[in-house]
């Protein structure tokens, strides 16, 4: 769906009506939600429930699929690069019902022959046959919540599995997949920097594809906000977050992201595709989708709440917000997710993804690269080490104030 014009507007029309002219629409990802969870973690603030009793599987699936048919109109006839079953604990569904999901996906949908297709899984809710079963439905990547080797922190993130459950379901992962990723987390209460080196090299062993290192963040209504534990200071976390890098840079991960560490050419497609401004449509309760048109960029949220979320799709629909991008938020929009890549993106994909000409920011761009905040470049937008360490303050001078 190409528009034909070019696109460009200055800085003065940013406001004006058909400020946004996209000529080539972004690559598009689907996202599935699955909210539920054995048991909700005292750090954790995701759309995420505790399941009692028996989740609603059946009935989940086929409000999923009927979610997906009703947003079909707003993504017709663009191929899917990449699926992201993610949750909540995605691993508590059966295999059966994953390929029931899957197939209708396919049967609806465009899937790239090589797409790449993630399930989240939790070390105790996995069982090697399953991950089998799995992998028979479609799945090309499992994701694997460790957090951590030590018994001491796995008590202190109230995790529902031990090490040896966590170690158990790296290796059937691995014999499984040919892409897994391993979630860690560091900072945690109480936790050393030779603790949080151990928990990096136990994963090492497992050689997996891709690591994720996340810095524990207190999140807003959760038990850990209400009940703070003792953290590591920042400098200490500080000089984790470097070590851990140190530490998977000579094994030969490369840091492309914040927290995302790859093997050669193994990076997340999926997260990629988010970081680089593109498209994606989210089903599921919760999900939250961006989708671009020639004229316009919109964004959409599902209802929240399982049940609210069943509800309103067995009455015909659960979409519980949905509007236009505003053109003056989409530099900063578009930012917020490329310069957290440690390589940047092409100079181009500004006017690509976001519509609106780069001349709208070139005073911005100027100002940064002058600060030694971002890299002089004609092809790149990139931020230095400096960057890095203050993008906060970088992706605030983005921030369209008029
Ligand atoms: C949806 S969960 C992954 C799958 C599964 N629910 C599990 O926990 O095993 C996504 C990841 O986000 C990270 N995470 C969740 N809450 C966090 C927090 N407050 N700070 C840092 N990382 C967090 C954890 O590493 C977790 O594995
Ligand atoms: S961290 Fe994972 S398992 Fe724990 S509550 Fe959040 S989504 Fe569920």
């Amino acid at each position: 769906m190409p528009a034909s014009s070019t696109n460009n507007l200055s800085p003065s029309n940013i406001h004006s009506p058909g400020a946004v002219r996209l000529t080539t629409l972004p690559p598009l990802s689907l996202y599935v939600h699955v909210p539920w969870c054995v048991r909700k973690c005292p750090y954790c603030d995701f759309n995420s429930h505790q399941a009692r009793g028996d989740i609603p599987e059946h009935a989940y699936i086929d409000a999923l699929i009927s979610d997906l048919e009703l947003a079909l109109p707003s993504v017709w006839g663009r191929p899917v690069q990449t699926v992201f079953i993610g949750g909540g604990t995605p691993s508590l569904l059966h295999p059966e019902s994953l390929d029931r999901l899957l197939s209708a996906v396919r049967a609806r949908m465009m899937l790239i022959p090589d797409a790449e297709i993630t399930l989240e899984a939790n070390p105790g809710t996995a069982q090697a046959a399953r991950f089998d079963g799995f992998r028979a439905a479609g799945v090309t990547r499992l994701s694997v919540g460790v957090q951590s080797l030590s018994a001491q922190h796995l008590r202190a993130l109230g995790r529902i599995h031990d090490v040896q459950q966590a170690q158990t379901a790296i290796e059937a992962a691995r014999n499984c997949f040919d892409n897994i990723n391993v979630d860690l987390m560091y900072a945690l209460p109480g936790q050393t920097l030779e603790q949080v080196l151990s928990d990096v090299r136990g994963v090492l062993e497992y050689a997996p594809q891709h690591v994720s290192a996340y810095h524990l963040t207190i999140e807003p209504n959760t038990w850990f906000h209400r009940y703070p534990p003792q953290l590591p200071d920042h400098d200490s976390a500080a000089e984790m977050q470097q070590a851990i890098e140190s530490l998977l840079a000579s094994h030969g991960y490369g840091h492309y992201e914040t927290s995302a560490f790859a093997q050669q050419d193994n990076r997340c497609r999926h997260n990629l595709n988010y970081w680089q401004f593109g498209d994606y449509l989210g089903i599921g309760a919760g999900a939250h989708s961006k989708l671009s048109f020639s004229d316009r960029i919109t964004r959409q949220m599902r209802y929240k709440q399982p049940r609210e979320y069943l509800r309103r799709m067995a009455a015909g629909g659960a979409i519980q917000t949905s509007n236009v991008v505003l053109a003056k938020d989409l530099p900063v929009e578009f930012m917020m997710n490329a310069l957290r890549l440690v390589d940047g993106v092409e100079r181009r994909m500004f006017a690509e993804r976001t519509g609106l000409s780069i001349t709208v920011v070139a005073t911005r761009l100027m100002q940064a690269v002058e600060a030694g905040l971002m890299v002089d470049s004609a092809e790149r937008l990139q931020t230095t080490l400096k960057g890095q360490r203050f993008l906060n303050d970088l992706l605030a001078s983005f921030v369209e104030s008029q």
